[in-house]
């Protein structure tokens, strides 16, 4: 792989939602993904790409996935990458996100990646800083780079997502990987299937997504050529939206006999961090069909990917 130079023909300036975002920008994610997922194979995992060129990742929600994948992903481009969270950074203090934004954005860094409880707080952001903001999930709203390597990990598998039927179930209505999945998958040509507790289901997915909503997981798993098991949000729940955990996972969890509902060759997936024996039986999410690690393998390529792309360096690949 070598650098090709600076490039303006990559279509976004800041990763936000996956709404609006073209199939050729995903494409080109995806496909640089792949280059890059090589990289992490080798005995030395590290390339000179973005060597010059400075990473902030600030966390104000907790994270293991999201947050060390951006990390390794900088490291092995050779960036400088520096970590901030909010129980160790002036929040604690009481400075403003914007304050904190601005000062960073003082010291240059050509991208930042920001992990937030509200919803919008990128958005907010992006509209005054001049660096490129990358969101790592906000609120209810948005994990756009998990959506992103769920399609890698799925495409890895299956070739391609056109025609694709992908079920997507648990509690869609607290979900930013959900919503940000919806759209990636059906922008790569795949059919999505919702399905969970109707309290757990936002109003108008049908008509707002172009989804099929199911009251039983069995529907949507049936014949599914993928299951993306989600977390039940218990953090952003407000009161009783099932009666207890045993009946959760008796009518909404992934067990075995669901599990072989779906086609033979299926895959399942869950973005993490997992309630084993909850949303998912252990046995279905250790068995030999699911590709829950592979997913966070390829959050480290995709993640490598994006800040390649958005640093404004685009690797030849091939
Ligand atoms: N999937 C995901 O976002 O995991 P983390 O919260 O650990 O980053």
């Amino acid at each position: 792989m070598s650098v090709a130079g600076e490039t303006r023909a990559f279509g976004l300036r800041h990763l936000l939602g996956m709404e609006g975002v073209a199939r050729e920008d995903i494409v080109t994610i995806l496909d640089l993904a792949d280059a890059m997922a090589q990289i992490s194979e080798r005995p030395i995992k590290k390339v000179p790409t973005l060597r010059g060129k400075t990473v902030i990742t600030l966390f104000a929600e907790p994270s293991t996935r999201t947050r060390a994948s951006f990390e390794l992903a900088g490291k092995r481009l050779s960036a400088e990458v520096i970590n901030l969270s909010a129980s160790t950074s002036s929040f604690q203090k009481g400075e403003s996100l914007l304050d904190t934004a601005r000062n960073l954005e003082a010291m240059r860094p050509d991208i930042l990646i920001l992990r937030h409880s509200a919803a919008g707080a990128p958005h907010f952001l992006a509209d005054r800083l001049g660096c490129a903001i990358l969101n790592a999930g906000d609120g209810w709203h948005a994990h756009p780079s998990q959506a992103l390597l769920d399609c890698a990990t799925i495409r890895k598998h299956k070739g391609s997502l056109d025609g694709l039927e992908v079920a997507i179930c648990g509690d869609i209505r607290h979900s930013r990987v959900a919503r940000c999945n919806v759209i990636a998958l059906q922008t790569l040509g795949a059919k999505v299937r919702c399905a969970g507790p109707r309290t757990m289901m936002p109003v108008g997915m049908e008509e707002q997504y172009g989804v099929t909503v199911h009251d039983r997981i069995e529907a949507a798993v049936e014949g599914a050529d993928v299951v993306m098991m989600l977390r039940l949000q218990l953090e952003r729940q407000r009161g009783a939206l099932f009666p207890n955990a045993r009946e959760y996972a008796r009518f909404y969890g992934l067990n075995p006999a669901r599990a072989a509902l779906a086609k033979p060759d299926a895959i399942i997936m869950h973005p993490g961090p997992m309630n084993r024996g909850l949303e998912i039986d252990p046995a279905v999410a250790d068995g030999e069909r699911s590709v829950i690690l592979e997913q966070v393998t390829y959050g480290v390529a995709v993640r490598m990917a994006l800040l390649c792309l958005f640093a404004g360096v685009r690797p030849e690949v091939g």
